[in-house]
């Protein structure tokens, strides 16, 4: 997990740990909004290399963090070796002893259907327990998307829309999902957060090299280029300034308490 492919669980964590530092540094806020204390049980879902559950732990909760990726898990381990870390999958994992609060940052936009990952979690979760989650949301990289979507169509590839991994909910449709599961929605908020992106001109394929895998999967390596180029191309009046690539991300924060 940590921001993972839904279909797969090949990813490169050192890149992970590199480049896209950003995705776990921008989870420091969320650590406040969960306001972890000492001897609480967490769960850190979709942990990636574990620098947030590491946080968590700094306070001296019991934290546990899973990830569906073994590289991700391997490297939380190495980074970490004092805290419990596991291969997990969010939609159907299950503890003996259930936990004071789930926390996820920057991953559920990868799970579907997020119906079973909010069963999964509400199982998990003690009466009381509180639900801490902050991933993209409507309109989230939108303008990369675009890009991809029209450089897809523009290359004959199969159709955006049919291969696209993310889940990015408005505020409502996330909340009956998890109204639905019977969590009470307590906080709910939805605001962009424009993210440069290291690597100068390379920077935006550098991203989709990360994190657009299952687009690069379906067009022949000796297209990449190419690919490449109609996205920059597109992409570039909105993203590109002074040198730097930024991502529109745009964050949901949701806070939901189980009865
Ligand atoms: C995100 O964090 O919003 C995100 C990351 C990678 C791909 C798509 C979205």
């Amino acid at each position: 997990m940590s921001d993972q492919p839904s279909q797969t669980n090949s990813w490169d964590a050192q890149r992970y740990d590199g480049l896209h530092s950003f995705v776990w540094k921008h989870g420091a806020d969320l650590i406040e909004v969960l306001a972890p204390k000492a001897g609480e049980r967490i769960l850190d879902l979709g942990c990636g290399t574990g620098h947030l559950t590491a946080q968590i732990a700094a306070v001296g909760a019991d934290v546990h963090g899973i990830d569906r990726s073994d590289a991700m898990v391997d490297q939380a381990r190495g980074n970490y070796p004092a805290i419990s870390f596991a291969v997990g999958d969010a939609r159907e994992f299950q503890h003996a002893r259930p936990f004071d609060a789930v926390f996820s940052n920057a991953v559920l936009h990868w799970i579907k259907p997020p119906a079973d990952v909010a069963r999964a979690c509400f199982r998990a979760l003690r009466s009381g327990g509180r639900f801490v989650v902050e991933f993209g949301g409507a309109g989230n990289v939108g303008a990369i998307a675009d890009a991809i979507r029209d450089a897809m169509y523009a290359m004959g590839q199969p159709a955006f829309h049919e291969i696209n991994p993310w889940y990015y909910p408005t505020i409502g449709e996330y909340a009956s999902v998890l109204e639905k599961q019977k969590f009470g929605v307590t906080f709910a908020t939805l605001f962009d957060r424009p993210t440069p992106l290291e690597g100068g001109e390379e920077g935006l394929r550098n991203w989709v090299k990360m994190f657009g895998g299952v687009f690069l999967a379906t067009i022949a390596p000796a297209r990449h280029e190419e690919f490449f180029r109609m996205v920059e191309e597109k992409a570039r009046p909105l993203l590109f300034s002074n040198g730097q690539w930024s991502a529109d991300y745009r964050r949901i924060r949701v806070v939901a308490v189980k009865p």
